[in-house]
């Protein structure tokens, strides 16, 4: 017996999901996918099945479809545009934004990004931005903290933040760790940090670690008279684990700590930055995991979608990558993901891939954190890139210093110190980059010998 009004059997997507006539909703949430079909799939019909499986439908209609009120719920794909000179195109889905959970950045990753890329219909496919309306925004915690708080609490103001990895990344006693980072912050950088793989192995437990690196910050306080930091990684096997070394790191008066949001998980992270909101303490966040999803420019998720999920989710500071190294592909690139971080009203610009304008309200910014292979040299092009809210981290670049961390650090300090002098003086550091840290060696020799030592290594002036 046949269910009335029912019409069992496969359809092809488009019949229901693509919507070409549709006009998006100030409230609706939008995703701009890259996609490339399989060959024989039309693009209507790809881009309708990935508002499909994001959505409301599946792969044969169903009879309790005539229960729903699809009309409401479907998602939309509702414009397809070519991305110029490549055989793949732009599909713009719009989606109710009473399919998603209010303030859980786990559920819009899941909706969005779970399971469209197990289509049969589909070679390639890659999630390239998404607009996430103010009404959603203002449901997410987002930064604990934010810029201007950040450094208020930590008392630097007019300059760009400086931080160091303690290398190696694993093998150090906690003892000669916490030396580590007594040298580095005593030199005269800002922050140190556990690198992202540090958590609590045999030769170096947790509360070992972080006993050790807090007497080396109160020591390093007491003798520079600057607040200093370091980022104590919680990033835990279960969430309780990762609150108890948190409870600990509070109680021993840090005043930042650290997680990973793709290994550790975007719960986790978004439970871990509302504690930091409610117990007063700064969260750098690491990307570790993120080149699995981002490297491939036509399949997985953009950065800049990881990066707007991550200021949804809470954190003060995240990790974009060297920048320098990554001019080549683009300037505008990485200028439209920083401002992603930091501003709060971005305009759409297709140079930079910013795909639709983004509200963020009243949210906070993220400092954006550079690392990766950089040293002095590059100090003059970040400064001119990235301006003062960025943090810009040296491990090699201070540790691999003839005279020591402490020389090393001392060498970056006085280098970003010049460029923000020179360019508060209307300087071109990019052109003058060169000359300007010149100047400043004769009056430093840990930075002369810095620049000796990777004078192989001078950054290309990228103008
Ligand atoms: C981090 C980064 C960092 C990265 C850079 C740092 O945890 O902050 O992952 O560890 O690996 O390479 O080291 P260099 O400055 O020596 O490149
Ligand atoms: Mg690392």
């Amino acid at each position: 017996m046949s269910i009335k009004g029912y019409k069992a059997g496969v359809k092809e997507y488009r019949e229901t999901y693509w919507v070409p006539s549709y006009t998006p909703k100030e409230t609706d949430l939008l995703a701009c996918f890259k996609i490339s079909p399989q060959k024989g799939v039309s693009r209507e019909e790809a881009a309708a099945a990935v508002a499909a499986e994001s959505s409301t439908g599946t792969w044969t209609t169903v009879w309790t479809d005539l229960l729903t009120d699809l009309e409401h719920y479907k998602g939309r794909a509702y414009h397809i545009e070519e991305v110029p000179g490549e055989d793949c195109f732009y599909a713009f889905i719009a989606y109710p934004i009473d399919l998603f959970e209010e303030g859980s950045v786990v559920n819009v990753f899941t909706s969005l990004i779970g399971n469209v890329f197990d289509l049969k219909t589909l070679c390639r496919l890659c999630l390239e931005d998404v607009y996430f309306p103010l009404s959603y925004v203002m449901t997410c915690g987002g930064p604990p903290n934010g810029i201007q708080i950040e450094r208020d609490k930590m008392n630097k103001y007019g300059r760009s933040l400086l931080g160091c990895t303690i290398k190696p990344k694993l093998g150090l006693s906690a003892k000669n760790y916490g030396r580590a980072v007594y040298e580095c912050l005593r030199g005269g950088f800002d922050f140190t940090k556990d690198d992202e793989n540090v958590n609590s192995q045999p030769v170096m437990r947790w509360r070992h670690r972080f006993e050790f690196v807090m007497a080396a910050i109160q020591k390093a306080e007491a003798e520079t008279g600057e607040r200093k930091g370091h980022y104590l990684n919680v990033t835990a096997p279960t969430p309780e684990e990762m609150y108890k070394r948190a409870e600990f790191a509070k109680e021993l008066g840090a005043s930042i700590i650290m997680h990973n949001y793709l290994t550790g998980g975007l719960c986790a992270n978004t439970g871990l930055a509302n504690w930091c909101r409610e117990n007063g303490l700064l969260l750098h966040v690491h990307r570790t995991l993120h080149a699995v999803i981002d490297c491939n420019s036509h399949h997985g998720i953009h950065f800049r979608v990881l990066a707007k999920i991550l200021r949804l989710s809470g954190g003060d500071h995240l990790h974009i990558g060297t920048v320098v190294k990554q001019l080549e592909n683009s300037r505008g690139v990485i200028l439209g993901l920083v401002d992603l971080l930091r501003e709060n009203l971005i305009k759409k610009e297709r140079e930079h891939g910013i795909m639709f304008d983004q509200n963020w309200g009243t949210m906070p910014g993220v400092f954006p954190v550079v690392s990766g292979n950089i040293h002095v040299w590059h100090i003059p092009t970040l400064v001119s890139i990235l301006g003062d809210d960025a943090i810009l981290q040296f491990s090699g670049g201070t540790l691999g210093h003839p005279w020591g961390n402490a020389a090393g650090a001392a060498a970056n300090r006085v280098a970003l110190e010049a460029c923000i002098e020179a360019r508060n003086q209307s300087a071109d550091l990019e052109k003058e980059g060169k000359d300007i840290l010149t100047n400043a060696a004769q009056h430093s020799p840990e930075l002369k010998k810095a620049m000796e030592t990777w004078v192989s290594q001078q950054v290309v002036s990228n103008v």
